[in-house]
């Protein structure tokens, strides 16, 4: 039952209002809870949301403005909130095996499950678990950008983040708004992901438990990453928004578990609309960055200016996928409504914040291979030549340390770090690529190239994780612990 493209209105997830506000601090509550929903017309859906809805509700915070976000958790198996790009806190950021436990579910820290099988990891002994609810604490102390929240626990977060726990979470700061860029209705969160569904309308995924209790992993034919054959736009196929004939300023994510996309847009007489990259992961560039196409990577984000200035009305722009074949290579696409008044602008100049770290700086410079490899679970991913293991350290660097890491991957692998946005510093031997601007938190390694990134291990002292955001890759042991000291 799949429908043709641009039938579909694109939705925009709500903005989620704060229960309350206690001394500067806004407080949201959020269920985790199982819903059904028609997303293929005329079938339904069962989901995992947050509050109900895929993607869950938007948060909308302000720089320095903390944010308390309250998670119960509805759902029949343990969950951990990781808000993706955040500054935040190591109790905050969601370690896999901080888990939230649901009614019923017996507690890891007892030592023993409740199956007696194969999910040892569950039993680090420094899990932090809790029943039902957890606060999660974000300081907010960031530019602004795009972030978004998913789901994070132990072994089984591509197929959770697959069953629909993702939302986006936009910083917002005076810098920002100091630009006439396009805003209200003419700013939109697109949450770019691909499903597969089976003929019943429910989500086919290819677990090797499909309750997602106890044994991790996929099936051998999927170690790769899990793709759908139905791309779905804030969880609409294939969806149509009509608009004005203005700048529009469209905040991509892709949240795709393992599907890389590049993007074009094209309008029905075959033209070819520029692509203006204001921003990335981490927030505004210095200067905008003009593409034709733009690659992006499971988990990266892009802020990119879009004009439809010259279109008449009734005409259509297609926002198209040019690493797609047949059905996935639309995205979605815009029907141009009306003339309209446009005060927007790009300026030339965006922000002047973007931190300028040199390599002679760098106190560590550190190599890490990304590959195919053995896990304690049979065939997976490494680091190096180990599998995550939440009970080893496998970087121990100091607070304020600049380092420089070398990357470099077999496959095409995404590698997000947390806690911090880096610089690209070279790609394969040369500078940086146009995508490669301004501040990022996952760099897409294409498959053989090797990059280099410096950072500075800034913000808060803990444990914290760096891995492949091919999710089916991090669940299979593509991940490793950072601790900053
Ligand atoms: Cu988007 Cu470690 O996560
Ligand atoms: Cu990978």
């Amino acid at each position: 039952p799949v429908p043709e493209p641009s039938t579909v209105p694109l939705p925009v997830p709500p903005v989620l209002a704060p229960a309350g506000t206690h001394d500067g601090v806004d407080r949201y509550e959020i269920t985790q809870r199982r819903v059904t929903a028609e997303i293929l017309p005329g079938v339904r859906t069962e989901l995992w949301t947050y509050n109900g809805t895929f993607p869950g509700p938007t948060i909308e915070s302000r720089r320095g403005r903390p944010a308390t976000v309250v998670h119960r958790n509805e759902l029949p198996v343990p969950t951990v909130v990781h808000l993706h790009g955040g500054r935040t806190p190591a109790a905050s950021d969601g370690y896999p095996t901080d888990l939230v436990l649901p009614a019923g579910w017996p507690d890891p820290a007892a030592g023993h499950g409740h199956h007696g099988g194969d999910a040892p990891k569950m039993h680090d002994e420094r899990a932090a678990t809790s029943r039902l609810t957890r606060t999660y604490t974000f300081p907010m102390d960031q530019r602004a950008a795009l972030l978004w929240y998913h789901d994070h626990r132990m072994d089984f977060t591509a197929p959770a983040i697959w069953r629909g726990l993702a939302g986006l979470h936009i910083v917002r700061d005076d810098v920002e708004d100091a630009l006439d860029l396009p805003r209200g209705p003419r700013e939109l969160p697109l949450m770019i992901t691909d499903r597969a569904f089976a003929e019943d309308g429910s989500l086919a995924y290819p677990a090797l438990d499909p309750n997602l209790r106890d044994r991790p992993g996929v099936r051998a034919p999927f170690l790769a990453g899990v793709l759908g054959d139905v791309i779905l736009v804030n969880g609409a196929p294939w969806p149509v928004h009509e608009t004005d004939a203005a700048r529009h300023r469209l905040r991509l994510l892709n949240a795709s578990n393992a599907r890389h996309y590049e993007l074009e847009a094209v309008t029905d007489d075959g033209r070819r609309l520029d692509l203006v990259q204001i921003g990335a992961d981490q927030g505004l560039l210095a200067a905008p960055v003009t593409h034709t196409s733009l690659p992006i990577a499971p988990a990266e984000r892009y802020d990119v200016i879009i004009d439809f200035a010259a279109l008449p009305p009734g005409s259509r722009v297609r926002l198209r996928n040019r690493l797609g074949t047949g059905r996935t290579r639309e995205v979605m696409a815009f029907r141009i409504a009306r003339a309209a008044r446009d005060n927007s602008r790009i300026p030339a100049a965006l922000a002047d914040d973007l931190p300028t770290w040199r390599r002679a700086e760098a106190s560590a410079v550190r190599d890490f291979a990304f590959r195919a490899g053995r896990t304690p679970h049979g065939r997976g991913w490494v680091i190096g030549d180990r599998a995550f293991d939440p009970s080893r350290t496998d970087v121990r660097t100091r607070l304020g340390a600049v380092e420089v890491w070398r990357l470099v991957a077999d496959v095409h692998h995404p590698i997000h770090l947390h806690l911090v946005g880096f610089r690209v510093l070279s790609r394969g031997g040369r500078p940086p690529l146009p995508h490669d601007a301004g501040l990022k938190d996952t760099i897409s390694l294409r498959p053989g190239e090797s990059a280099e990134i410096i950072t500075r291990f800034d913000g808060y002292r803990g444990r914290y994780l760096f891995h492949c955001h091919n999710a089916e890759h991090e669940d299979m042991g593509m991940m490793a612990n950072l601790e900053i000291i």
